[in-house]
C-alpha cells in the first residue's frame, strides 16, 4: 500500500530512511532546516557517499515519490506517518541529546493531520517516545519507536533487506501501520514495547561493540602467546552461536554510532541504578587499542617517534563512506602527531583535513617514509603494488592495522611487517 510519508531530516538516516521509502513505492516529502542542503538534494546532489544510494535518490525524483522541502510543518502537514531522524548529540555528560527530536517534535505538532503516527528513527534513550508524546501532545496521533540498524556503506540494502524491523508501540493499529511499510521488504517484523525497542537499539550496538573489543583483547593474547586471531576467529567463529561476523580484529571501533551509544548505554544504565562494567571494559579495551596500534608503529620506526616520517592509508573510520565521525584512524595519527611524527596520509575519499597532511595517490604518501600504517580496509589497498611501495619507502616497515595485506607476500618482499594479534 502507498503511503505518505515525511522525513524530519536528511542526515544519513533520513535520508537513507526517505529514499528508500520511495523506493518501496511510498510518496515521500525529506524537510531539512537547512535551504541549501534541499536545494543541492532537489538536484540530485547527495552531501554524503554511499553506494547506491545516488541512484536510487536520483530515480525517486525523477518518478516524483521523493521531494525535499524546507521545513518539517511543510513536510509533515499532509503525512500519514512523520519520520523524526534528527541528530541526537552527545550531551556533556554522556547522555543522548534531545534538543533537536523536541524542536522538530514541537515544530508538527500543529499540522499533523489526524491519526497521523510519528515514528522516532533517531536513537534516543530509553522513554524518548514518551517525551515526543508530551511535546506533540495531541490525542489522535501516535508515538512509535522504530530504530534503525543501519551500516554506513551498506545502508541501502541494510534497509531494504533488514535482518529485521523493530516497532516499539502501545497502540497496536499504530505498530501495525508502521509495519505495513515494510511489507516489500523480507525482514522479521518484532512489535514491541517502546522501552524494549529503544532498548533494543542500544543492545545491539553495545553487543557488537562488546565483539569488536574482545576480539582486538583477543588478539593482544594471540601476540603474546604466538598464536594468530585470524585462525582463532575461524576456529571460534564455526560454532553457530558464536558466528564469524564482526570478529575483525582492527584499530578499534569508531563511527558516528558506536562511541555514541555505548557512553548513552552506560549512562542510561547508570541513572537507573545499574553500573554497567562490561561495558566499561569495552571501552576501554577500545582505547588502549589505539594505544597498541601507535605502539607497533613506534617499534616499527626503531623506538623513537619525533621526527619519524609515517606514511598512512586510510583516515574514514571504515571502509566504503567518506565519514571521519570518531574515526579510529584520526586517532592514531593524532597520537602519532603528538608524538612528534611527521605523517603524510591517503585515502580514496578524503583530499583533505584541517590537521593531517593528505596527498592525493598511495604511492606518493610513502616518499621517504620510516613507515607504513594501514589503517582503514579500502579493499584498493590489497591490490597495491608492494614492490613499488617498498621502493617508495625509506625503510620497508609496515603497521597493517586491519590485517588487510597479504602478509606472506609482504615479507616475501623483504617488509618488517606486523598486524594485529598474529
Ligand atoms: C553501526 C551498526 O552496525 C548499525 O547497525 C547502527 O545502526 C549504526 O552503527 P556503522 O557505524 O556504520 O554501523 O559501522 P559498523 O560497520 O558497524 O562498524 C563500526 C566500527 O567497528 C567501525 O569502526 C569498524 O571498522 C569497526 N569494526 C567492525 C571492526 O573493527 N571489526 C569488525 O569486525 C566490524
Amino acid at each position: 500500500m502507498r503511503s505518505r510519508i515525511a522525513i524530519i531530516g536528511t542526515g544519513y538516516v533520513g535520508l537513507t530512511t526517505g529514499a528508500c521509502f520511495a523506493h518501496l513505492g511510498h510518496d515521500v516529502v525529506c524537510a531539512d532546516i537547512d535551504p541549501r542542503r534541499i536545494e543541492r538534494l532537489s538536484q540530485g546532489i547527495l552531501p554524503i557517499f554511499e553506494p547506491g544510494l545516488q541512484e536510487i535518490v536520483e530515480a525517486e525524483i525523477e518518478s516524483g515519490r521523493l521531494r525535499f522541502v524546507v521545513g518539517a510543518a511543510e513536510a509533515a502537514k499532509d503525512c500519514e506517518f512523520a519520520y523524526l531522524c534528527v541528530q541526537t548529540p552527545q550531551g556533556q555528560d554522556g547522555a543522548a541529546d534531545l534538543t533537536f527530536l523536541q524542536a522538530a517534535a514541537a515544530e508538527i505538532a500543529h499540522v499533523l493531520p489526524a491519526h497521523a503516527v510519528v515514528v522516532n528513527k533517531s536513537t534516543v534513550p530509553v522513554g524518548s517516545t514518551k517525551v515526543v508524546e508530551r511535546v506533540l501532545n495531541r490525542h489522535d496521533v501516535s508515538v512509535v519507536s522504530n530504530p534503525e540498524f543501519l551500516r554506513e556503506g551498506s545502508a541501502v540494502s541494510d534497509f531494504l533487506k533488514p535482518d529485521r524491523v523493530v516497532i516499539g508501540s502501545d497502540d497496536p493499529s499504530a505498530a501495525a501501520r508502521v509495519s505495513d511499510l515494510y511489507s516489500a521488504t523480507s525482514g522479521h517484523i518484532i512489535v514491541t514495547d517502546p522501552a524494549s525497542a529503544e532498548t533494543i537499539k542500544y543492545a545491539a550496538n553495545a553487543f557488537l561493540a562488546t565483539k569488536i573489543s574482545f576480539v582486538n583483547a583477543v588478539a593482544a593474547v594471540c601476540e603474546a602467546v604466538g598464536a594468530d586471531v585470524n585462525d582463532v576467529v575461524l576456529g571460534i567463529g564455526y560454532d553457530k552461536r558464536i558466528g564469524h561476523e564482526f570478529l575483525r580484529p582492527g584499530p578499534g571501533w569508531g563511527g558516528s554510532c558506536f562511541p555514541k551509544d555505548t557512553r548513552a548505554m552506560m549512562k542510561i544504565a547508570e541513572d537507573a541504578g545499574y553500573d554497567f562494567n562490561l561495558l566499561k571494559g569495552v571501552v576501554v579495551v577500545n582505547d588502549e587499542q589505539r594505544e597498541r596500534m601507535v605502539a607497533k608503529v613506534e617499534r616499527a620506526v626503531g623506538g623513537e617517534l619525533k621526527g619519524a616520517v609515517v606514511a598512512a592509508w586510510g583516515l574514514t573510520f571504515k571502509a566504503n563512506t567518506d565519514d571521519l565521525r570518531e574515526s579510529p584512524a584520526i586517532a592514531v595519527i593524532s597520537e602519532l602527531l603528538a608524538k612528534g611524527a611527521i605523517v603524510r596520509a591517503y585515502d580514496p575519499q578524503v583530499s583533505s583535513h584541517p590537521a593531517i597532511d593528505v596527498g592525493s595517490d598511495p604511492y606518493d604518501v610513502c616518499d621517504g617514509a620510516d613507515a607504513l600504517i594501514v589503517l582503514t580496509e579500502w579493499d584498493q589497498f590489497r591490490w597495491l603494488d608492494l614492490d613499488e611501495v617498498k621502493r617508495r619507502l625509506g625503510r620497508a616497515n609496515i603497521v597493517d592495522t586491519r590485517n588487510l595485506l597479504d602478509r606472506s607476500a609482504a615479507i616475501r618482499a623483504g617488509f618488517t611487517y606486523q598486524g594485529v594479534g598474529r
